[in-house]
């Protein structure tokens, strides 16, 4: 039996499909998604699992109508005012990927006070990505290698995969090891794309709105009768399992 996903990713998908499904707007499907939010984190935790990244906010959903993105601003901003009392109680540590700085400050600086003061928390680490891209967190990490090359504090034949990673937001995770994507759809849509080179996928039908300790639940069991090769042979993940 593999050993349980030490850090798992979640597209948090299908919110306005599950308002529409009820003739209700788009923001009911919001709302009812964050608190899915507060149960996965509370189920996540209950199942020792250490990490959890939660896509959040896409870089391109910028693009929603202003109002949409207003809401999502205000739901994030609700989320991390309320939840710092029983983030602390739990023991979870909250940390943040993607560009932090296109965020407007009613929400930057309750999220960095939530970052500040659930810091030395150990149990658990929930980490929020916000205005986040698989892309541009790549391209952030090739300008940084560029910087120091062109600076002479690295030569080119050093800029290598861990090199980059250094300089990855997601650099102090564990590595991802499942990736889930609610309400059928079949894409990673710019989230983590480096990490997830070999993470297990998992797509459910679930709307996220509907997600709970079930739906986690069912995806755990799902991983944990896969076999990660990581390249090699059925045969030799076997062997290498025998000899511990
Ligand atoms: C996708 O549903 C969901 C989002 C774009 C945002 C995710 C945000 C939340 C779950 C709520 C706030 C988060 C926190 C951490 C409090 P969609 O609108 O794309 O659904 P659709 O594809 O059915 O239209």
């Amino acid at each position: 039996m593999m050993s349980p996903p030490r850090h798992i990713a979640v597209i948090m998908d299908g919110n306005g499909r599950w308002a529409a499904e009820r003739g209700l707007a788009r923001h009911e499907g919001h709302q009812r998604g964050a608190d899915a939010v507060r149960r996965i984190v509370r189920a996540a935790r209950e199942l020792a699992l250490p990490t959890l990244t939660l896509y959040a906010f896409s870089a391109q959903n910028w693009a929603r109508p202003r109002a949409e993105v207003v809401q999502l601003m205000r739901l994030l901003r609700r989320f991390a005012l309320d939840e710092r009392s029983e983030l602390m109680a739990r023991g979870i540590r909250v940390v943040t990927i993607g560009d932090a700085r296109r965020l407007p400050r009613f929400v930057r600086a309750p999220l960095l006070a939530l970052e500040a003061a659930t810091a030395t928390n150990e149990k658990m680490t929930l980490c929020l990505a916000l205005s986040y891209g698989g892309r541009e967190a790549i391209a952030s990490a090739a300008r940084g290698l560029a910087t120091d090359v062109a600076a002479g504090r690295l030569r080119p034949a050093e800029v290598t995969e861990a090199q980059l990673e250094l300089r990855l937001d997601t650099r102090g995770l564990p590595p991802l090891d499942l990736m889930i994507r609610t309400s059928g759809e079949q894409r990673l849509s710019n989230f983590l794309l480096w990490e997830a080179a070999y993470a297990e996928l998992y797509f459910t039908p679930v709307l996220w709105p509907d997600f709970g300790r079930a739906t986690l639940e069912a995806a755990l069991a799902d991983y944990a009768q896969r076999q990660r090769r990581f390249g090699m042979t059925g045969e030799q993940v076997v062997a290498r399992r025998a000899r511990g």
